[in-house]
């Protein structure tokens, strides 16, 4: 079982990866959600992930907003794949609950270090601002973290926001410049892997056949999410992300990559947030990442399916 913090912008894809870890109570437990700017703005993300915890029978879950912006650089938004509120497609109902008191990075350096030593994982699904503003308060935590699972970055893929970089990376690039040079246990879900994991039509109706609120949600967020993407990339299915993070928690063995180094690119303005990732080791920089080249897709939206139609 792992104890896990949500760190996210939800965000379809991020939706869908809380959901299936929600879904899954005998691998995981659900710590905590922390919005980040990204996707949309703070106000959205943290309306979203309330709308989400309520969704799937768990407003129990503490949900905390956090930056409503990157540590320099002017916020950069994705409307045009994810709607105005982020969750548009599924009507989800606005909460009824509320966002717990204090910053989104305290909460997240006060259950690391409430928790025994490298027994909380962070699975960041946004731009990196939160998580670097906790490794740079509390660097103790750095080495207490049992990991942090990322979507974020590419290799073969490059980018999607920019030629040559991933949204997530780009939008905070110092931030995650922090997160790269922390130290700690860093796994990377790069669109290598996500650009595979195709929501065909046939893998979307696996949902809508589960029959229950979850699913129904995750149809109409699929769905939508379609729309943008399969004009650009012209595919049988759009790329779907974050919930690559929830699969590696619970399936590993769905996925193979290595331990190499990564470097993000800060200065450039061509090649802003950019994963230099150093793949076939032609430098001798230490390696500071576990980088997933590939994964199961068939296996991967099975499991997603599972654990989407234990949820209400
Ligand atoms: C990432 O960017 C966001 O739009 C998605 O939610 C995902 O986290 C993919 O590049
Ligand atoms: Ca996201």
């Amino acid at each position: 079982m792992r104890k896990v913090i949500f760190d996210t912008d939800p965000g379809q894809d991020d939706a869908v990866a809380i959901l299936a870890a929600l879904g899954s109570p005998e691998e995981i437990e659900v710590l905590g959600l922390v919005a980040v700017a990204g996707n949309i703005p703070l106000h959205h993300t943290a309306n979203n992930a309330l709308r989400l915890v309520e969704l799937a029978g768990r407003a129990d879950i503490p949900v905390h907003a956090g930056a409503d912006r990157p540590f320099t650089r002017r916020l950069v938004t994705a409307e045009h794949v994810h709607g105005t509120t982020g969750l548009d497609g599924p009507n989800l109902p606005q909460p009824t609950t509320k966002l717990r008191e204090g910053h989104g990075a305290d909460f997240l350096i006060d259950t690391v270090r409430a928790h025994p030593a490298r027994s909380v994982t962070i699975a960041a699904l946004g731009p990196l601002t939160n998580v670097a503003l906790a490794l740079l308060k509390a660097p103790d935590i750095a080495e207490r973290l049992q990991g942090i699972v990322l979507m974020g970055g590419a290799y073969f893929e490059v980018g999607n926001i920019t030629p040559t970089a991933e949204f997530n990376i780009y939008v905070d690039p110092e931030a995650a410049a922090v997160v790269f040079a922390s130290g700690t246990d860093i796994t990377v879900l790069p669109l290598d892997v996500t650009h595979a994991m195709r929501a065909t039509p046939a893998r979307i109706d696996a949902f809508r056949r589960i029959g229950n609120k979850a699913g129904a949600a995750v149809t109409a967020m699929l769905t939508f999410s379609e729309t943008f993407d399969l004009k650009k990339y012209g595919w049988d299915g759009a790329p779907l992300h974050d919930p690559t993070v929830t699969a590696f928690l619970i399936r590993p063995e769905l996925f193979e990559g290595r331990r190499i180094n990564v470097e993000i690119e800060t200065s450039s303005s061509l090649t802003r947030g950019m994963t230099v990732a150093d793949y076939w080791g032609v430098t001798d920089r230490p390696k500071n990442a576990f980088f997933v080249r590939s994964g199961d897709a068939d296996g991967f939206f099975a499991l997603l399916a599972e654990r989407i139609a234990r949820l209400p």
